[in-house]
This record gives C-alpha cells, structure tokens and sequence, in this order.
C-alpha cells in the first residue's frame, strides 16, 4: 500500500493564522508538530516513508522539505521499518487542479515511477485534519487496504452531529462486504449538501459525513476515471509521467468528490469510531483542543482574568482578558482577529474583503 498525502490545498478559515502562502496543513497550533507533520507520523504506523507520496503545489515545496525534515529528525514514533536517509516521494504540482487531477498524477506517478502494480492500494488522504487516537487509526487503514483490494472505493464515515455544509455525505445501505470487516455499500455519496438537505440527512440516521480519506486500487481508480472523468483519464492514459505534469494546466479544476465519488457504484463505507476534526474553524479548532478548567483554550503568554469559555491565541505579545466569555482571540504579527464564539465560519468574509481593498 502506498500512502498518497494531499497537501496543495489553500484553504483559508483558519486566517489570520493560516493565509493562502502559508495554509492550515502546515500550522503548529497547540501542538508542536504542524498537521501535515502528523498526518505522514500516523501514516508512517502502516508504510515505510518510501511508500509516501506527497502531492503539493510548487509554491508550498518549501515549506514541506522543512517540516518533514524536522519531523523525520524528530520522530517520536518508530516508524514501521525506519532508515533515516529514506526519502519519501514528493510530487509538485505547477499549478493547483484540485483533488481529482492530484489523485490522477499520483497514481500515474506510483505506476511508473515507483513500479508498483495496477493492483497496488493507494490510501488517499488529506493533510490538514486531526485524527486520535493514532493507534487505532492504523488499524482502520488495514482494514481499508483488504477491501479497497476486492475493487471497492473505500471512503471513512464519521457520525455526523450537526448540519454541516462544509462536508460530503455518504448515505450508506446496510449491505455490508468483507467478512469480519463492517463496511457497508453506499447508496450515493452527496458532496456538500445546502442547509435544508444537510438537516433532512442527520435526521435520517444512515447517513455519514466523509472524512476525506479513500483507499483504492490503481486499477480500480483508473477504471472509475474512465468511465466517470473522461476528460481527465484521456490527459493520463497514453502520456508518461514528466507528460503529464507538463500539460497539467490543461486538466479540469476539480475535485474527486464531483469527478468521482458522487457517480461511482463502487463505493463502500467504513464507519470511523474515532476523534476526528478537519478543524475548517476557530470554532472546530476549540471543540477538539484540551480546555483549561474555566473552558479555555490558551496557547502562547496569554493572562486571563474572569475568563471563560474562549480560545485565546497570542504570538509574540502578551494577550491579557479581563471578564470576557465565549470570544477567540487571535493574534499574529499583522492580524488582531477577535470573533464570537460560533460565528467563526464568517472568517471567510474578512479574507474576501481583505482581497477586495487591496
Ligand atoms: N495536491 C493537491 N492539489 N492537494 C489539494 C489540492 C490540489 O489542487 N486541493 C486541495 N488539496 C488538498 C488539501 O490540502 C486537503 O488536504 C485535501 O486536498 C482536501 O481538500 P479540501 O479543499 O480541504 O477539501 P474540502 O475540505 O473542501 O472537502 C473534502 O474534505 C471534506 C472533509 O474535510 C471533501 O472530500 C468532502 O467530501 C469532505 O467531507
Ligand atoms: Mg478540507
């Protein structure tokens, strides 16, 4: 099985912290080591680090020979069949296609360059989300590898709990395949829903958010790009690796929830029992951080009087609040972000309007 980490993303939300130079996959926040740096660490409990494949757009190749330099200098867990000198791969996109055409040039990528069979697994995932505990983790992703071998698109349900637009939903049957293994076939997977939908499938109970990950074989991939993505299959069949990177300008901009997954027959979902965030808010980032007695969260030199229920993130200066509650304060360098409890999803109109006055 290969590892194929996702990581050219430019996603916003968490702004001021994260901007389009520097997105959310490579933040340290509340934690020593960046998101992407745990997601190749808990991927590192199942492959050898020649068995990832980072795909990431050329402006961020930087960033990531730095955090995973610091990582393999700084591993805490061993890593299944570990030698320091073994690079992983890292794929750079030219310019940013979305996930579909990423996933279509990493697969060609393990065909050619890392010969590995049409019958090899690639377990997809992305690289900004936060997942424990890892250890069980790890276990769900052999599991996935045995069913994505029978030719199923494997994809990672979480119990949703709120109407959330942010994500896809996966309605499953209550067929189940594998023997002792619980995934259940998918009826149809519905990318990012409206509000009204969002609310009609939480209440109908068989319904799973998706996580974002998949696992498949190359084969079985490249069959659902075939039939379902044409446009983006003909650009990969008949051209060698260097070929296609080289016209991958020419590639839809999309992702493989549109391109694939909403159209495939193919799809089965494992239901995840496990903490998992794809922290796309301040609000998501204080739900799964460590809360002080009085519900805060803190990071940085921050003094807190009559303070309750907050997340207050100071940088270099010191962040004092004095009988404040339900606010999360944000502090870098250029960015003073101070938002209500909840209403962190409107981060997205200060960056729109940002764009608009300069
Ligand atoms: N290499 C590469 N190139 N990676 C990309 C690109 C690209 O052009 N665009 C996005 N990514 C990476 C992101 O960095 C992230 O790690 C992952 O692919 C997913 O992309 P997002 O842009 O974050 O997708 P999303 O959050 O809107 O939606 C997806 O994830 C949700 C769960 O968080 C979908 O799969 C939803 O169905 C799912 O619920
Ligand atoms: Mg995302």
């Amino acid at each position: 099985m290969k590892a194929v980490i996702l990581a050219g993303g430019s996603g916003t939300r968490l702004f001021p912290l994260s901007r389009k130079k520097y997105p959310k996959q490579f933040l340290k926040i509340g934690d020593k080591k960046s998101l992407i740096q745990k997601t190749v660490e808990r991927s590192l409990l199942t492959v050898n680090p020649e068995d990832l494949i980072i795909i990431t757009n050329k402006d961020y190749q930087f960033h990531i020979r730095n955090q995973l330099s610091e990582l393999f200098a700084n591993l805490t867990i061993k890593p299944f069949n570990h030698s320091a000198n073994q690079p992983f791969n890292l794929i750079l996109e030219p310019i940013g296609r979305n996930t579909a055409p990423a996933i279509a040039l990493a697969a060609k990528f393990a065909l050619e360059k890392l010969k590995v069979h049409e019958d090899e697994v690639l377990f997809v995932s992305p690289s900004d989300h936060i997942i424990s505990p890892i250890e069980k983790f790890a276990e769900y992703m052999k599991k996935a590898e045995k069913i994505a071998k029978e030719g199923y698109i494997v994809t990672f349900g979480i119990r949703p709990t709120k109407p959330e637009t942010g994500y896809g939903y996966i309605e499953s049957d209550s067929v189940s395949v594998g023997d002792s293994i619980r995934a259940y076939i998918v009826r149809q997977f519905h990318e990012k829903p409206d509000l009204e939908t969002a609310k009609e499938y939480l209440a109908k109970g068989n319904y799973y958010w998706n996580s974002g990950m998949f696992a498949f074989t190359i084969r079985t991939i490249f069959e659902e790009f075939k039939k379902h993505a044409p446009e983006i299959y003909e650009k990969v069949e008949n051209r060698t690796f260097d070929e296609v990177l080289e016209n991958f300008e020419s590639m839809p901009d999309i992702s493989i929830d549109y391109a694939v997954m909403e159209k495939t027959d193919k799809a089965v979902v494992l239901p995840l029992d496990i903490i998992w965030s794809d922290v796309g808010s301040w609000d998501a980032f204080y739900e799964v951080m460590e809360k002080d007695e009085n519900g805060n969260v803190k990071v940085g030199n921050v003094i807190d009087i009559d303070t309750k229920d907050s997340l207050i993130l100071g940088n270099k200066r010191v962040v004092s609040t004095i009988g404040i509650e339900n606010l999360m304060i944000v502090e870098t360098d250029d960015v003073l972000l101070i938002a209500k409890k909840g209403e962190g999803q409107k981060v997205r109109e200060v960056v729109r309007k940002l764009k608009e006055n300069k």
